[in-house]
């Protein structure tokens, strides 16, 4: 731990938005470029030393937000706060914020030291204290050994690792990364994914990360927000968004979904039942009145070949993927579409050809309009 860089106790855990006071709030934030809205107006809220992660396709406007927030780009309408002070028109360089880039953007004539040292030298720190908090830096993202080095004397993620460390340098009160790992290879990428949860950990800053990349996203954040189409979509913890998708966008995005389209109706007994081109199937308690459109998505997790459950649809197997921990299982059903069931731990997968049957409990899907 690394006391002058610390901005909360090494304890701090995950950010618990009931109780941490709000850092950044972003209330009716709009963007247009001509007729193009790059984000509608917004509203979020983000609590200090939360990890809060914007992910959305491309084009959904995840860049745009983050650049007002830091005041590279200047708002077509809303407010930007940060600790309850409107920092709408506040210039970039006299906003708290930190910006780790895709690109390390580091400069290539400095030392590794000199280019961590770089942003406590424009803001006038005396010498000696620059030394002792650029080596803390360094330690901190595990490169104790390797200040006097060029940047190009350095690998792609002990030059993000430099990036991270002149961010990190200068405690900022809110830190904005977009797609920082993005150049990086899935191993680095995993292992880098890691040290920024450990900086934020020890640090406790406040991070808005921006991702494409939805498993980074489930792995890093506190809170995601999904964002589609220049709006936010739905923000929540990783679990709920996985469990509880408010939309097909969102129940599509996050994760491996099976989604079934339909509409409602009653059967004898009352219970609601939603019918679809692959079958009939009960869903659980919520279900809109009859006549609505809805989708029923069910993980291939809550499905069984040949198990239990209360819906049913038989279909021919056309694949099976081994992903090393998990096997999935596709199969095919006779309205053509194709689900995704993962094989129970140690079960044989079947042979393609073979005709299955798989099942789920009405509980296990969220019904999605
Ligand atoms: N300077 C600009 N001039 C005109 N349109 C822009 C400008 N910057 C962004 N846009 C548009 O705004 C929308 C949102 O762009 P933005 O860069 O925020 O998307 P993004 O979610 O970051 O996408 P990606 O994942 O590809 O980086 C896009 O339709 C884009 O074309
Ligand atoms: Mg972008």
């Amino acid at each position: 731990m690394h006391p002058s860089l610390a901005m909360v106790p090494s304890t701090a855990v995950r950010c618990d938005a009931q109780t941490s006071p709000t850092k950044l709030l972003i209330d009716g934030l709009t963007k247009s470029y001509g007729s193009c809205a790059a984000l509608q107006p917004t509203r979020l809220e983000v609590q200090t030393g939360e990890f809060l992660t914007l992910l959305g396709p491309s084009g959904s406007g995840k860049t745009t937000l983050l650049q007002m927030i830091s005041g590279l780009v200047e708002p077509s309408g809303g407010r930007i706060l940060i600790d309850g002070q409107d920092e709408t028109r506040t210039p970039v360089h006299k906003r708290d914020i930190g910006l780790v880039f895709q690109h390390y953007a580091l400069f290539p004539h400095l030392t590794v030291a000199e280019n961590i040292g770089f942003p406590l030298r424009m803001r006038g720190i005396a010498k000696a204290d620059v030394a002792r908090r650029v080596a803390e830096a360094l330690e901190l993202v595990h490169l104790g050994q390797l200040g006097g080095r060029f940047p190009k004397e350095l690998s792609g993620g002990q030059q993000q690792r430099v990036a991270l460390a002149r961010c990190f340098v200068y405690q900022p009160s809110v830190i904005l990364m977009d797609e920082p790992l993005g150049a990086l290879d899935k191993k680095l990428r995993e292992h880098m994914q890691y040290e920024i949860r450990r900086l934020h950990r020890e640090t406790g800053a406040t991070i808005i990360y921006v991702t494409h990349d939805q498993e980074e996203a489930l792995a890093m954040s506190d809170r995601i927000c999904l964002m589609n189409h220049a709006r936010i979509e739905q923000i929540g913890s990783p679990h709920e968004i996985y469990t509880r998708p408010k939309t097909i966008f969102a129940a599509d995005f996050i994760g491996v979904s099976n989604i079934f389209r339909g509409r409602v109706q009653h059967d004898g007994n009352g219970a609601a039942v939603l019918v679809t081109a692959s079958g009939v199937f009960r869903v659980g308690d919520g279900a809109p009145p009859a006549q609505n459109e809805a989708a029923l998505v069910v993980r291939p997790e809550q499905l069984e070949l040949d198990g239990e459950g209360d819906n049913e649809v038989s279909g021919e197997v056309v694949d099976t993927v081994y992903a090393g921990s998990e096997t999935r299982v596709l199969v095919a059903l006779r309205d053509d579409a194709t689900i995704t069931v993962r094989l129970r731990r140690g079960a044989l997968p079947p042979l393609l050809g073979d005709r299955v049957a798989v099942r789920w409990r009405c509980d296990a899907g969220v019904l999605v309009s």
